[in-house]
């Protein structure tokens, strides 16, 4: 782990009109829609802290967010290392409280392939720690004082595939899944103490992770695309933002059909992907 750095491009006004927020921080945003996110997210006067693990893509990334006048501050820090989480967000909130935290840390794409009898024991816990428990190590130091300020907002990324269980990702669907429902009890928690959660379940996005994948991608978006409909109903306090609509009515016709109906339409979508796997 490699120290914070923070540089900005223009000097910053301190507060900005309309409750937008000041200070963002954003992990996986040396990633696809992490990236994305922080560049849509880039306005003079607010303040950026970024966290990813590569460090030439994430310091491209806050170039380009300080190019759109936004103070950026950078981490190299591995979101399953609880302390290390713990010690650099309550330092970020401590420089400026943390309006808004968007976790948009993951793996998938092929490194959560299973096979034909599903993920390695190594390979499911690295899933569950990076996709779920990173995800809570980047909530637990920063909603104690968001509640006490009565004042934030959270903003979990999970995924389509945490709506309906796939045989080509049991772990990640499982993961994403315990997202989902992490964060809707979180708004219940604190809602009524001012701070606001949004669970984003995203279909196909176009980044590194769904290219790795060998399978048609069904209403793929682009990073920008899905970047821009998050801020948009972050923006309204949007409970859950699902898209795109297609994927979520499919995919939400599965609450209405018996079990074994889903079971068998999973089988024949994705016979083809089965008997590649079992050779
Ligand atoms: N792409 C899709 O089709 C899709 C669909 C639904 C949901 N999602 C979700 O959207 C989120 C973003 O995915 P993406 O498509 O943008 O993928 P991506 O391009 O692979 O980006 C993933 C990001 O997570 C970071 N990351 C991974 N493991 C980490 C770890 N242990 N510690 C810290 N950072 C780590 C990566 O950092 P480094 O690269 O620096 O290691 C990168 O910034 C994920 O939660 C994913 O599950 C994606």
């Amino acid at each position: 782990m490699i120290g914070d750095s923070t540089m900005s491009a223009h000097p910053a006004p301190r507060r900005k009109a309309g409750g937008a927020p000041e200070h963002i921080v954003i992990t996986g945003a040396s990633g696809g829609l992490g990236r994305a996110l922080a560049e849509a997210y880039a306005v003079p006067g607010r303040l950026l802290s970024l966290a990813g693990r590569d460090a030439p893509r994430l310091e491209q990334a806050a170039a380009a967010c300080m190019s759109r006048g936004a103070e950026v501050s950078t981490r190299i820090i591995d979101v399953t290392n609880a302390d290390a989480m713990e010690e650099w967000l309550s330092a970020r909130d401590a420089a400026r409280p943390v309006d808004l935290l968007v976790s948009s840390t993951g793996i998938g794409g092929d490194q959560v392939v299973p096979g034909p009898s599903g993920e390695t024991g190594e390979q499911a816990n690295r899933i569950f720690a990076i996709n779920t428990l990173g995800a809570v190590n980047a909530v637990t130091p920063l909603l104690p004082s968001m509640v006490v300020r009565g004042k934030g907002h959270i903003v979990l990324i999970g995924s389509v595939s945490g709506l309906i269980g796939m045989p080509q990702s049991p772990a990640y669907c499982a993961s994403k899944s315990a997202v989902h429902i992490y964060g809707d009890s979180l708004r219940r928690l604190v809602r009524q103490r001012g701070v606001g959660v949004t669970v984003v379940m995203p279909g196909f996005i176009d980044t590194p992770m769904s290219r790795s994948l060998d399978m048609p991608r069904p209403f793929c978006w682009s990073a920008e695309k899905a970047a821009r409909r998050i801020v948009r109903d972050v923006a309204r306090g949007a409970r859950r933002s699902i898209f795109p609509w297609p994927l979520r009515f499919v995919i939400g016709l599965q609450n209405y059909a018996p079990v074994a109906a889903t079971d068998w339409v999973m089988q024949l979508t994705t016979r083809g992907w089965q008997n590649a796997a079992d050779r």
